[in-house]
């Protein structure tokens, strides 16, 4: 069995360890106060604050019973404060469950305060290792042009669409490891979160692209000026 598929067969479907469910349950915690950082906030500004917020309260049930105003003063200079408070709230509520763990199920997910479509996908994938879509304006980007949609991305209709297209394209590379971009989901959704915010940019640096051969806007970007030389 080729490893990626064991990786992901072990992930999703054997009864974890006690040890393993603490670890499981730690990451998500991780994923998801960083997710949460960096959704305004670029990385470099994020680091100290994530280490300091992690020191502080190491797992979800530590941030629950957390006092609202160390919190609060903890999230000084990231700005946007009320996703501080939908952070607690949220670590009450998990807490709050019988099994007091973070879910890995997106439907459980978005049932916590403060936690949507972006952020479920963000820790399902990345912490638990399960094939569930990210998207942000980053990854919206670099799919519409990959698929040469040329779409609004900030468009309701076109993100819609683009969650359908980011949720088979991950079943697709996570479940069929022989096929060229096969990936472990939650390295799938950083990379193409990491192109869109690096290479990938609303002036892309094409040059730089490692999937630039697939790629329908480049490509036919580049067939059109070929064509004007000729003109
Ligand atoms: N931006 C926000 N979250 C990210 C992640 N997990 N990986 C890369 N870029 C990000
Ligand atoms: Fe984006 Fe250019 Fe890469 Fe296409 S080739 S994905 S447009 S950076």
């Amino acid at each position: 069995m080729p490893w990626r598929k064991a990786w992901i067969d072990r992930s999703l479907h054997s009864e974890p360890s006690h040890d393993i469910k603490q670890t499981l349950n730690r990451r998500a915690y991780e994923v998801w106060v960083s997710e949460v950082m960096l959704q305004q906030t670029r990385v470099s500004t994020v680091i100290p604050y994530f280490n300091n917020w992690i020191s502080k309260w190491p797992t979800v049930q530590d941030l629950a019973s957390a006092d609202h105003d160390e919190v609060l003063a903890a999230w000084k200079g990231l700005g946007y404060y009320s996703r501080a408070t939908r952070l607690h709230e949220g670590a009450k509520a998990v807490v709050a469950k019988p099994s007091q763990s973070m879910p890995d199920e997106i439907s459980e997910l978005l049932q916590l305060p403060g936690i949507g479509q972006y952020t479920a996908g963000a820790i399902s994938s990345i912490a638990f290792g399960r094939a569930e879509p990210v998207l942000d304006g980053n990854v919206a980007r670099v799919l519409s042009r990959q698929l040469g949609l040329y779409i609004d991305v900030k468009d309701k209709k076109s993100s819609d669409m683009l969650w359908k297209v980011a949720d088979q394209l991950i079943k697709e590379v996570s479940e069929h490891p022989e096929v060229e971009f096969s990936a472990i989901p939650g390295q799938w959704n950083q990379a193409l979160m990491e192109l869109g915010s690096t290479i990938c940019t609303p002036r892309p640096k094409c040059e730089e692209c490692p999937i630039q051969r697939t790629c329908r806007a480049y490509n036919e970007g580049l067939a059109l000026s070929k064509a004007q030389q000729s003109a």
